[in-house]
């Protein structure tokens, strides 16, 4: 499974009396081993289809190919699984079990895993993770106690413990402070030259050179950014 597709998303919400159209005839595609940035003004429906391409939200219309599978025809347990097994999703709101500790909301897809009881092994890794994410010392921390940071740095140590071969991460550098979302972009390019393909979602012009390439989410389709270069050049999301 060396890519992943999907062709005409369509997604519509119903609020209230209103319909919005969040997606319309999205295509995106994604290799293992590139990162990806996407990029979309506020309400463009970048979430609307990380949540769409990870099994979480059901599209309108489209298809969605790992590989040679076609995601359509995945039931929840095999989302589940899937999920579980090649595909991270960071999500863009926390995400953490409360009644966990930092180190627990980690080892847990591991610890879901039946072949993967051997607990001293998988608190290992997950502190490994923690450590790499620079966030040892929060492991016996709960969701409660931890900043929006904090929270972020949780979440893709618990993405990274299943060594996806897709990382969809939303806004994963949101709470972060300059050089630690430099950190997380560097994760990033690491995972990538690893073989992982990475799609992440960013506000962050000043992070954009380091991708493969840049997508941009505007009425409800994907584009690649070609302004990028001249924005870059003007100083665009500066401050
Ligand atoms: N469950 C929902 N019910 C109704 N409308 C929704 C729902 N989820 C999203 N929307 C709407 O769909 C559109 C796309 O939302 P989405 O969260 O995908 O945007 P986004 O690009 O991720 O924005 P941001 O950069 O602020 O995170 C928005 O207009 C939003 O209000
Ligand atoms: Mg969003």
């Amino acid at each position: 499974m060396e890519e992943l597709k999907a062709e005409g998303i369509c997604k519509r919400f119903l609020r209230g009396s209103r319909s919005v159209e969040a997606l319309r005839n999205a295509e995106i595609n994604l290799k293992r081993g590139e990162l990806v940035f996407l990029v979309g003004a506020s309400g463009s429906g970048k979430t609307t289809l990380l949540k769409i391409l990870a099994g979480l939200l059901k599209a309108d219309a489209g298809r969605i190919i790992y590989g040679t599978r076609d995601a359509g025809a995945f039931s929840e347990d095999a989302w589940c699984e899937f999920r579980r097994t090649e595909l991270a999703y960071l999500p863009q709101q926390l995400g953490l079990l409360t009644a966990l500790t930092a180190a627990q909301n980690v080892a847990l897809p591991a610890m879901l895993h039946s072949r993967e009881r051997r607990t001293a092994e998988v608190y290992g890794r997950a502190s490994a993770l923690l450590d790499k994410v620079g966030a040892l010392s929060l492991k016996d921390a709960y969701p409660a106690e931890l900043s929006g940071g904090e929270t972020k740095r949780v979440l893709l140590a618990r993405a990274l413990m299943t060594e996806p071969k897709f990382l969809l991460a939303d806004e994963p550098t949101a709470d972060l402070d300059p050089k630690s979302a430099a950190d997380f972009i560097e994760l990033f390019s690491e995972l990538r030259t690893n073989g992982c393909g990475v799609l992440a979602v960013t506000h962050e012009h000043a992070h954009l050179q380091r991708a493969d390439r840049v997508l941009e989410l505007e009425d409800g389709r994907v584009r690649a950014f070609e302004e990028m270069r001249e924005t870059l050049a003007q100083g665009y999301g500066k401050g």
